[in-house]
């Protein structure tokens, strides 16, 4: 059996307003009515392949993680009383497994992806565990399809033969934008998808190795306490744990890692021109929406929370993100702009 980890910690400011720090995006039904991100990602892993989940999320977020997933029936919900980004997070996962008596793989996973055929990955995960087993840690690579810089680049190298996997000859988190048009015109680059597959014994080895302060953190952390549905860490020992991803803490320096290429529609939904190639659109380009109306206007991404009317006359390439207590007009070609105007609304409320 595999057991799924679930990552939901994260915020998601570069959905304001739609995200907001009390209700951040893998919590929010964004791309069907009913269904919210963390509620499809647990249903991805709900095949008998699979254990119950490990979620990991903020003890700000307990109650509404604890009712999204009370279908799914999670082992743990794990608590963090703050983020500390992913490699803290996986590495809590990593002892509450062994604690509880779990040496196999486990599948890591955001909750913020949109993946349309994950049961290709499902077909793929056999092989995939085998190396987990022998002590690699697997990440799955999706095809590139521009110079994207948010995410983890992956190349390729010797493949590992009958197991669908390769070796991986460099492994750079972010890289800006030259390096990362660099990469694509050379090839044999991808992405690097965000999930994972290790044992929790070679997760805390490596992480041990090459970034020490985390474990040493993590390790006194790991004393958890169970109540009611949820598990806490130690806090204390948190708070002076050092805050990194696993891709820059682990990946780019490890030896180990190999990597499985995957054929999936995928998307982290991340930011508003992600969302924008997920959402309807009529023939200007301009989403499709009951409460929108749009004259002269093309490629609008136009999210409407509330009742009433948006109407656009003669514009082009805009963001209008209207909730409740908030409304976003930008223009989409300056969106990675977003946590400037972040941090200005923080400074000023
Ligand atoms: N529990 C917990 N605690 N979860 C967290 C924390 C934390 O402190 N920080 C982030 N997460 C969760 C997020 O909610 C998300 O589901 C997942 O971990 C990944 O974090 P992101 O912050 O979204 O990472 P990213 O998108 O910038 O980069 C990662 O994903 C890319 C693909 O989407 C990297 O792995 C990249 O290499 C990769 O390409
Ligand atoms: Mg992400």
């Amino acid at each position: 059996l595999i057991t799924p980890v679930i990552l939901a910690g994260g915020i998601g400011s570069r959905l304001w307003p739609l995200s907001r720090q009390a209700m951040p995006k893998q919590f929010l039904p964004l791309l069907s009515e009913n269904t919210s991100l963390l509620q499809s990602t647990l249903a991805r892993v709900s095949g008998n392949q699979f254990s119950n989940a490990i979620l990991v999320c903020n003890e700000q977020h307990r109650f509404i993680a604890a009712e999204q997933s009370e279908q799914a029936r999670p082992q743990a919900i794990l608590l963090e009383p703050q983020g500390k980004n992913t490699a803290p997070a996986i590495a809590l996962a990593a002892y509450y497994a062994l604690q509880n008596g779990i040496t196999g793989p486990m599948l890591v996973m955001p909750a913020d992806h949109h993946i349309e055929d994950f049961n290709k990955l499902i077909k793929q995960l056999k092989s995939a565990a085998e190396l987990a087993i022998q002590g690699k840690i697997v990440t799955f690579a999706i095809t590139p399809t521009g110079p994207h810089t948010g995410y983890g680049y992956i190349k390729q190298g010797a493949a590992i033969t009958n197991t669908g996997c390769f070796d991986v000859a460099q492994f750079k988190e972010k890289p800006n934008l030259d390096t990362a048009t660099r990469y694509l015109a050379q090839g044999g680059y991808s992405w690097n998808s965000g999930m994972f597959l290790f044992t929790p014994t070679v997760y805390l080895k490596e992480l041990a190795r090459f970034a020490p302060k985390i474990a040493t953190s993590v390790e006194q952390a790991a004393k958890f306490t169970k109540d009611l549905g949820f598990t806490r860490p130690h806090k204390s020992a948190l708070e002076s744990c050092p805050n990194d991803s696993i891709d820059y803490a682990i990946l780019e320096r490890s030896n180990n890692v190999v990597v499985m290429p995957v054929d999936l529609k995928w998307s982290d939904v991340g930011s508003f021109s992600s969302l924008d190639r997920l959402t309807k659109k009529d023939e200007n380009g301009n989403s499709l929406n009951a409460n929108y109306m749009a004259q002269k206007s093309t490629n609008n991404l136009v999210i409407n929370e509330a009742e009433h009317t948006i109407a656009t006359l003669g514009v082009s390439d805009l963001a209008i993100i209207h909730t409740h207590d908030a409304t976003l007009i930008a223009s989409q070609h300056e969106l990675d702009s977003l946590p400037l105007l972040l941090k200005q609304i923080a400074t000023t409320q």
